[in-house]
């Protein structure tokens, strides 16, 4: 990147010299003969050093670098997973995270040719959670879950598939699948979402323990996420943790994921005077959203600045619940939390290339400016029309 200007120094004397910034990449052995062959044909070089950016992923395809896994809950080395004295098991799941691994943008999903032993698990779990749903899942829930019911996209004699999952979310709100291994870092899971990707396991919990997993697995990923990413507000919400998320320090990404632990995971929200589960981690744990909405857990309205330094549970139920007023106030609040978080940029999602960029020059602004004036002429002009009929 290469700019100029009259100098500034010429201006004052009347001279014609001019300035240049310039911003490029150079390896940092190479530092010093690129300064020494800059300062040979220019008068004054100075350095100005760039602030550290984590690196973010810029386009869709780059998601398949966001691949980084927290392997402590899986059964090859977690001793209290109870597929961990399982052979068959731990193979099988090798097997599916294969898949995953291979993934790259643009490929299909993969298809598991699921056991009859993994279709039981899932039935029993299907079952039971199901009984709970009426009285516990919040309206959002229940509609998409109608929806994927009648569309025989789901039912308990078989595990869906990514595939055809993902049509239904892309039709919804523009939300996509991909797989994943395992667990996933909070930075590389918060980054997905900027995208509206949701990264996906396919394997499914020890049939030893199908109210319970210490790890993501296909029942909390279908029956806990994505009934609720079919929803426009809390679509966007998860959109707008991701793309908070893009560049962030580390302790921010710690914040975030808090965050996004105690609403995407384990959030409660206010609904004609009653509270009912939205998290995905209560919605595919009967004991967990049996506990969540007695009268034992404490719960606090949600709060970002609050909750996102609340200490969590990732082993037993959480010690506290955050409460939300509704998708549209909880999204309202972690906008003015994310305009907190110190970044020397701002990014915006363009839908139609499925890429990042990165407002970080006038002309882009003017550029995303533009954009936004056609959008409002397109709205001025509906509302005429709808007034006109009216
Ligand atoms: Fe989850």
């Amino acid at each position: 990147h290469l700019e100029s200007r009259p100098s500034r120094k010429s201006k004052k004397s009347g001279g014609d010299d001019l300035e240049f910034f310039m911003k490029c990449e150079v390896h940092c052995s190479d530092t010093d003969i690129f300064i020494n062959s800059i300062k040979r044909v220019a008068d004054d070089v100075r350095i100005v050093q760039e602030e550290k950016i984590p690196w973010f992923p810029k386009k869709i395809s780059d998601l398949d670098k966001c691949n980084h896994l927290i392997t402590k809950y899986d059964p090859d080395l977690d001793q209290d997973h109870p597929g961990f004295s399982d052979p068959e098991y731990r193979k099988r799941r090798g097997i599916i995270s294969e898949l995953a691994f291979k993934y790259k943008h643009g490929d299909p999903l993969p298809v598991v040719e699921y056991t009859p032993e993994e279709i039981d698990t899932w039935r029993e779990v299907y079952r039971t959670l199901g009984g709970l749903y009426p009285t516990h899942a919040c309206r959002q829930f229940l509609e998409a879950l109608g929806q994927l019911e009648s569309e025989c996209l789901y039912g308990e004699d078989k595990i869906p598939q990514l595939g055809e999952v993902s049509a239904f979310l892309k039709e919804r709100t523009g939300f996509q699948l991909r797989p994943v291994a395992g667990l996933l870092s909070a930075r590389d899971f918060l980054a997905s979402l900027a995208f509206r990707v949701f990264q996906c396991t396919q394997y499914i919990r020890h049939p030893s323990a199908p109210m319970h997993s210490p790890e993501p697995d296909c029942c909390h990923e279908l029956l806990g996420h994505i009934p609720m990413l079919a929803d426009k507000e809390f679509a966007q919400f998860s959109q707008e943790i991701g793309l908070a998320s893009l560049g962030a320090l580390d302790e921010d990404i710690e914040k975030l994921s808090t965050l996004y632990w105690f609403t995407v995971e384990f959030g409660l929200c206010k609904q004609n005077g009653t509270v009912k589960a939205y998290g995905a981690g209560l919605l595919s744990s009967y004991g967990e959203l049996l506990y969540a909405l007695s009268n034992e857990p404490q719960y606090k309205p949600f709060n970002p600045i609050e909750t996102a330094v609340q200490p969590y549970q990732d082993q037993s139920y959480q010690p506290v619940y955050f409460v939300s007023e509704s998708f549209e106030d909880t999204k309202h609040k972690l906008r003015q939390y994310s305009s907190t978080i110190q970044k020397p940029f701002s990014v915006r999602y363009d839908p139609y290339t499925c890429s990042m960029e990165v407002l970080d020059e006038p002309s882009k602004i003017q550029n995303a400016l533009g954009q936004m004036r056609d959008d409002l002429k397109i709205l001025h002009k509906a509302l005429e029309s709808t007034n006109t009929y009216v």
